[in-house]
């Protein structure tokens, strides 16, 4: 079984990512977990704060002479802003000079400050919003990254692009070789597979900074390769969309999660949206006359792409501060501003395709076993072997 956590608050000492159930012989590239951390702090409409830190990953553990020996791994991404945080959250219990003291005690609107401080009977929100913290995606990149490194060893790839910023859609649907491009791109900060609509959401950016706003967004993952058989229909926790919709639901910001084109399906009639099967003898394969279940059915991969959207709210720290309440005077105070994003949909796009790949890979390890990467490899050929003779 795949397993993973990450632990590290946002202005501590670093994020980390412990993931086990990889086989061992896994090659490891580090200048690629390095890039996939970069691409994770570029998208369009970032703040200061990715300015600070330019990410790198240290693996501490279960990677010997470039692959994976079968042991966990442990992964960790110093926080280059812990050097300006260390006097105000101490790992020891010492006095915190005045002048360092950083409570936050006017939660924000949107952000996990007020049910935490409620939850913890905390009169200082610092602690919640530490943790809650999208900083720690910055560990789930990394150890998406490995999970992107097995499953290309099966022929997989997992990318995403950005289909919405606030009102400015994407209007059509995008093959795989444009998302490819568009991630290749120098220009990938936005990556739109559309260069016209991706300018277009560029001006919505910089017009929500400029009237100190914020926005929200519509990102898709998209899964290529992936093979049939993955997930399972027996038990409702083990159906593969639901575990893809929680790993990209739990992506702080994101409020929806759609699997292909599942909103829309929802106001069409059924003719319109079931996916025609057909077969191509001289391939002995299955076909599909288009992807609208974005290649989940009952549960489980049909064989077609697996297309995960995530939609986030717009973010919760405003420039212009929402009323809240101060958790001690219980006075009618502005919310508290903390260094902010004005849209992270790119960004979170990047998250979503770690989420989707790790999840994508612990279906993978259920499938085909194995305490090798060759034995997984050698069982996964003979599966398709067994979908060509079928
Ligand atoms: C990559 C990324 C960066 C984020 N940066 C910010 C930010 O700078 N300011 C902010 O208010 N929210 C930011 N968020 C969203 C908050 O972390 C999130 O809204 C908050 O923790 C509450 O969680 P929830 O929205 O999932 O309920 C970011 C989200 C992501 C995915």
């Amino acid at each position: 079984m795949l397993r993973w956590q990450t632990a590290g608050e946002s202005h501590g000492q670093c994020l980390v990512a412990l993931i086990s159930g990889l086989p061992l012989g896994v090659p490891v590239d580090l200048d690629f977990i390095n890039r996939e951390l970069r691409r994770r702090q570029a998208g369009y409409g970032r703040g200061g704060r990715m300015k600070i830190e330019h990410d790198e990953v240290k693996i501490l553990s279960g990677v010997r002479h470039g692959k994976t020996i079968g042991s966990p791994i442990a992964l960790e991404i110093e926080n280059k802003d812990w050097a300006n945080w260390e006097d105000t959250l101490p790992v020891e219990d010492k006095p915190v000079p005045a002048e360092k003291q950083r409570p936050l005690t006017q939660p924000r609107p949107g952000h996990a400050d007020l049910a935490g401080a409620l939850k913890f009977n905390l009169h200082d929100a610092r602690y919640i919003l530490e943790r809650a913290s999208a900083r720690e995606t910055a560990a789930r990149v990394a150890a998406g990254a490995l999970a992107k490194l097995f499953l290309r060893e099966l022929g997989v790839g997992v990318l995403s692009h950005t289909v919405a910023i606030g009102s400015v859609k994407l209007s059509r649907s995008a093959r795989w070789e444009e998302i490819v491009a568009a991630c290749q791109d120098g220009d990938a900060e936005i990556r739109c597979v559309d260069a016209a609509t991706g300018a277009e959401m560029k001006q919505l950016i910089d017009r929500a900074l400029a009237e100190r706003d914020s926005l929200g967004g519509v990102f898709e993952v998209v899964a290529h390769n992936v093979p049939p058989g993955l997930g399972t229909h027996v038990q409702w926790d083990e159906k593969l969309d639901g575990r893809l919709a929680q790993a990209v639901m739990s992506i702080q910001a994101v409020k929806a999660v759609e699997i292909g084109s599942g909103v829309s399906n929802a106001t069409a009639f059924g003719s319109a949206v079931h996916d025609e099967i057909g077969y191509d003898p001289a391939k002995r394969n299955f076909t599909r006359s288009s992807n609208h279940a974005g290649g989940l059915e009952g549960g489980i991969t049909n064989g077609e792409e697996v297309v995960v959207r995530g939609y986030l709210k717009p973010i919760s720290t405003l420039r212009r501060p929402l009323q809240s309440v101060d958790l001690n005077t219980k006075e009618t105070v502005k919310a508290a501003y903390e260094r902010s994003d004005v849209c992270v949909v790119p960004a979170a796009g990047i998250i979503g395709e770690a989420m989707v790949a790790l999840t994508l890979a612990g279906a993978a390890r259920q499938k085909f076993g194995g305490d090798t990467l060759e034995e997984v490899q050698f069982s996964f050929a003979a599966y398709l072997a067994e979908l060509k003779a079928f």
